[in-house]
């Protein structure tokens, strides 16, 4: 690793340390996951089609619990409760469930996704699927991971190879910015176009070569914090749709394995 990529980053027992509070956290939450699909759960509605469950209430307050016992000045934004604490270079980025929809149906494709920002950077992804036991974890500068073995994006070079994957937000009835657009566009490119129904595995998948690419609009930063340190540490390339840096403040994203990236721009800069 370069001097000037550590000299941005915390200490290094710091760093041993702040992935270990996450992995334990996510592998915490994912096992409350478990319990909460084999004993049933409750279903809210945000509105008409976005769902929350005690299942993702209760991860978070495992996660939450677990980082602020370890770290007590540090933020933390977390999808179910916002933003709490301030002043701190470190802002822990979670979503303790993501593809609640696909965990509400029993359809096992949903993980835990934590991140953590240092002075405004993501240092750090752990992204945990309890479904299958993969634990994908990316540090900047350290390399990206699943279950303890090195990972790295494919080598798909034209979209006609490849395997892309995106997703719809939840106000697709009400907004006139739908993403079908641009899933037309690329369903008429590429080998195959699958729609999983969690941003965050999406990103992880793409960064260990199972998928290509992904696109999605509308995102907001608990869907990615994690996946985008994973995705750029397993030799990926994000972007806005305009090729602009990403930020996953931003309301678009592109994740690929950079070899099919400005084509995948072309495309979304058609509609
Ligand atoms: C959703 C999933 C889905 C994406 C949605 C997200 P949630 O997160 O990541 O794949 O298409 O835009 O909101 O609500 O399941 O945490
Ligand atoms: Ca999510
Ligand atoms: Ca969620």
């Amino acid at each position: 690793m370069s001097p000037s990529v550590t000299d941005q980053l915390p200490d290094r027992s710091t760093r041993e340390r702040l992935k270990t509070v996450a992995i334990e956290a996510a592998r915490k939450a994912g096992v409350t996951l478990g319990e909460y699909a084999r004993k049933g759960f409750r279903i809210e509605h945000k509105d008409a089609v976005n769902l929350v469950t005690d299942a993702d209430r209760r991860a978070e307050e495992t996660i939450v619990d677990a980082i602020s016992r370890a770290f007590p000045d540090h933020q933390i934004l977390a999808e179910e409760r916002g933003l709490a604490g301030s002043q701190s270079p470190f802002k822990w980025v979670i979503d303790p469930l993501d593809g609640t929809t696909n965990f509400a149906h029993g359809f096992p494709a949903y993980c835990v996704s934590i991140g953590l920002e240092y002075q405004g950077r993501c240092i750090l992804g752990v992204v945990f699927d309890p479904t299958r036991q993969e634990l994908f974890v990316g540090e900047a500068g350290g390399g990206a991971f699943l279950n303890g073995t090195p990972i790295q994006v494919s080598r798909a070079s034209k979209l006609d190879a490849a395997l892309l994957v995106t997703g719809f937000a939840y106000d697709i009835r009400e907004s006139s910015n739908t993403n079908l657009d641009h899933f037309a566009n690329f369903a008429l490119r590429v080998q195959g176009l699958r729609r999983t129904g969690a941003a965050a595995l999406d990103l992880c998948y793409v960064a260990c070569g199972r998928f290509d690419g992904f696109w999605e609009l509308k995102l907001h930063p608990w869907d990615m914090a994690a996946g985008s340190v994973i995705v750029q540490e397993a030799g990926g390339r994000m972007s806005d749709f305009s090729g602009r840096p990403f930020s996953i403040y931003s309301q678009e994203i592109v994740a690929s394995n950079g070899l099919i990236h400005d084509e995948m721009l072309e495309v979304l800069q058609r509609a």
